[in-house]
């Protein structure tokens, strides 16, 4: 049943609306009520590492970078690799180092090639992954699952979500450090997701902004990463030309390329950057461009965007997982609109093979 399209005209749209359910699997015999703890087994069977390396690629890669930043808040060194670019002559590694894979499939041929060359120096290696007995997990010391269920859209969406809180899990496992906050925040995040999906109005905003040029997705701290994995998408399955920034570089350099016709969809937590963000979103503005706000703070952002996606406020860790739904939302529309080949995009493999 999992592997059917149950109603929905694309893969795509079913595997989005099951993101809660997937998540809540994620979460099972993890993060359960009423403890104040996270239990991974794999981290248990695992020494303290002294810096931890994320390999991965495509959207996992966006989750890496998500993941390494949560690592390096709770105090421990962590580092995201593209897997193809993870060159141990150029890269200082010790057995006291932790490599995780992050991969959907377990059979991208880069990432396990990144874990081979860990083992290989004597790391202690981790793959976090959706496929029970994938070439990753045969690889890696050891295995953290998703339970996402199977994902036949080749533009993930359900697993990036299952990834990242699986991260967050493992961040917070490792540090050993485990508030009232975070439990709470990772814990609704199923029925968060919900309401985004019951009440998004990403479909009137894609079809305002179809015919656009380009799309940029800003974000600034954790939420960079849900930028560029907004634009990954969008580029994926509508074939349109994004790109996503950490919004304090968009005055370096992409500035340039933003027009009338270059919607820019900004992510905006309230509780840490509003202000900073502010005075980006007043500069795009004064270049003409449209300001899509995907925020937890309306009252605040309105003033300054064309429209507002909004997303449930949570703690601020949270915040990048909650805007990827609008996004993934964002591209899915555009792409239907556009009459796309959504679930099989053009020139793209659901996993790739080859090095
Ligand atoms: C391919 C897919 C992407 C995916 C990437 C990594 O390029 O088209 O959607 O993110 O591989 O896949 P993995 O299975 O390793 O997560």
């Amino acid at each position: 049943e999992d592997a059917t399209k149950n109603g929905y005209d694309h893969y795509m749209l079913k595997e989005i609306r099951e993101q809660p359910h997937a998540l809540r699997k994620c979460l099972r015999g993890r993060v359960d009520a009423p403890g104040r703890s996270v239990s991974i087994d794999a981290v248990e069977a695992i020494t303290e590492p002294n810096h931890v390396h994320f390999v991965a690629c495509g959207t996992s890669y966006h989750a890496s970078l998500y993941a390494a930043r949560l690592f390096r808040e709770r105090g421990m060194r962590a580092t995201p690799f593209l897997a193809s670019q993870y060159d141990l002559d150029a890269i200082p590694i010790g057995t006291d180092t932790l490599v995780v894979g992050v991969t959907q499939s377990g059979e991208t041929a880069d990432t396990v090639s990144a874990l081979q060359v860990a083992n290989d120096v004597g790391a202690t290696t981790l793959t976090v992954t959706n496929v029970v007995g994938s070439s990753a997990t045969r690889e890696a010391d050891h295995a953290m699952y998703i339970r996402a269920g199977p994902e036949i859209s080749v533009a993930a969406t359900k697993t990036f979500v299952s990834q990242q809180a699986a991260l967050a899990m493992l961040s917070s496992a490792f540090s050993g450090e485990c508030t009232r906050e975070f439990v709470t925040g990772i814990r609704a995040l199923p029925d968060r997701i919900q309401s985004i999906l019951d009440q998004s109005r990403a479909k009137a905003i894609a079809a305002e902004y179809a015919d656009a040029d380009a799309y940029f997705p800003i974000g600034r701290g954790s939420n960079a990463a849900a930028a560029l994995e907004g634009a990954l998408k969008i580029k994926e399955i509508t074939y349109k030309h994004a790109e996503g920034f950490p919004a304090g570089e968009l005055k370096h350099g992409p500035l340039a390329l933003v027009t009338d016709r270059t919607p820019v969809f900004a992510i905006v937590d309230g509780d840490s950057e509003a202000e900073t963000m502010i005075g980006t979103l007043n500069e795009v503005d004064a270049r003409g461009a449209p300001v899509i706000a995907v925020t937890d703070c309306p009252e605040t952002i309105e003033p300054h965007a064309d429209h507002v996606l909004e997303v449930p406020e949570t703690d601020s860790r949270f915040t990048p997982i909650l805007a990827t739904v609008q996004l993934q939302l964002v591209s899915y529309w555009i792409a239907n609109r556009l009459g796309r080949s959504i679930d099989k995009p053009r020139n793209l493999a659901k996993s790739v093979t080859v090095e």
